[in-house]
């Protein structure tokens, strides 16, 4: 097992990183300090591990709330369900949350921990590929508006994390892929040496290989880490962490939450933000491609749904977090391996890449 740390003071944790790990007591107990605890999670996961994770609680008053899975629950009535439970079975101050499951259990679990009783503590244990290596660590969390995603929510840092990468086996090659996207992301905007092992490396990660993702998730927890440490309530430098995600983040709310999975929005908008950086002049063309390239090789989508005119786009990143006093800032390449947050672009460079949706394909 590999312990990594998110260094903030007396709010830093660990992230434990391994096979196996759901089931150890000696994980959870260090950051249980009441009697109660409720383990939030899903339909599907339910089944598959809650049995596992109570099997390590037997010193504690465990419940659980089974939550109806998909983004399209990611919303204020489904967080109200988490409440219910907690208030019917008499939670108090001294309870912590557990959540267990993807980036959406992750986000609604941690939102209600910030707000339960005015706060209380929780614990991460991600499930999905991209909740490993993205959502679980630095303390974002969040449900959506029909406005926009992740409009309502809080930084609040769990705990501690347990990533246990055996979980993975039953993970969809479809949400896999999703979280690959991800991970590819922090390889393009921090990490250069990254991004080199991911294209020797894109097939054996792609088809579940345990070493290959073991290090995967450690490399981006890593460069998260890191981030979010230097930048946690995204003041500056944490704003590269949503590269490719205010095209992204455009295209899940376009479509319905759920149709484009995050991960999916995300490698689109990726590509988007790297044809971008390309026609400002900071990367190649090839290395445009190459990106391409790479995301195909993971399942990946590279562009975007094609039915999206440049308005569609315009109106929903207008209402990005980083729109600052009107104006729309992007996290673009300067080069693979770094990214930068800026608003120094034409109205008429933006809309050549959204014009450029179709022409993007390889
Ligand atoms: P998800 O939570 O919807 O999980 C994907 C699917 O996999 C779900 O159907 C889930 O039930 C299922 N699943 C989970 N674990 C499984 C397992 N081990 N075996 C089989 N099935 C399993 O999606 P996600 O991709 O994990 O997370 C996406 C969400 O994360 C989005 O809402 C996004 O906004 C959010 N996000 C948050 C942050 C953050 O910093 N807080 C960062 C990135 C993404
Ligand atoms: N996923 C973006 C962030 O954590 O800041």
């Amino acid at each position: 097992m590999k312990t990594l740390t998110v260094d903030l003071a007396d709010r830093s944790y660990p992230i434990f990183i391994g096979q196996s790990l759901i089931d150890q007591t000696e994980l959870f107990a260090p950051y249980i300090k009441g009697k109660q605890v409720m383990i939030v999670t899903n339909t599907t996961v339910a089944p598959l591990y809650l049995e596992q994770v109570k099997s390590a609680l037997t010193d504690y008053a465990v419940d659980e709330v089974i939550l109806p899975d998909g983004e399209e629950y990611k919303n204020l009535d489904t967080l109200n369900l988490i409440f219910d439970a907690l208030l019917e079975k008499r939670h108090n101050r001294t309870t912590t949350l557990i959540a267990l499951g993807g980036g959406v259990i992750g986000d609604m679990t941690g939102f209600a921990a910030s707000c339960y009783q005015r706060g209380v503590d929780f614990i991460q244990v991600p499930t999905t590929l991209l909740s490993q290596v993205d959502s679980s660590v630095g303390g974002k969390t969040a449900v959506n508006h029909r406005m926009g995603k992740n409009m309502i929510g809080a930084f609040y840092q769990p705990k501690c994390v347990i990533a246990d990468i055996s979980v993975l086996n039953t993970l969809p090659q479809r949400e896999l892929s999703a979280g690959i996207a991800e991970v590819v992301k922090y390889g393009l905007i921090c990490n250069y040496e990254f991004y080199q092992w991911l294209e020797k490396n894109m097939e054996a990660l792609a088809s579940y290989d345990s070493a290959v993702l073991a290090m995967a998730v450690e490399l981006s927890c890593l460069d998260k880490a890191a981030v979010v440490a230097e930048d946690e309530r995204e003041g500056g430098i944490r704003a590269i962490l949503n590269f490719g995600h205010t095209f992204g983040h455009a295209i899940e709310t376009n479509q319905g939450y759920g149709v484009w999975l995050h991960g999916e929005a995300v490698a689109a908008g990726m590509v988007m933000a790297a044809d971008m950086s390309w026609r400002l002049g900071n990367i190649t063309q090839t290395e445009v491609h190459g990106l391409q390239s790479l995301l195909k090789r993971a399942q990946l989508p590279c562009i975007p749904p094609s039915e999206m005119t440049n308005q569609n786009f315009i109106d929903l990143m207008q209402i990005d977090k980083k729109v600052l006093d009107g104006k729309l800032r992007l996290v673009l390449l300067s080069s693979i391996g770094e990214a930068v947050v800026t608003s120094d672009f034409s109205t008429d460079t933006l809309h050549q890449t959204l014009a450029a949706g179709e022409r993007l394909g390889l």
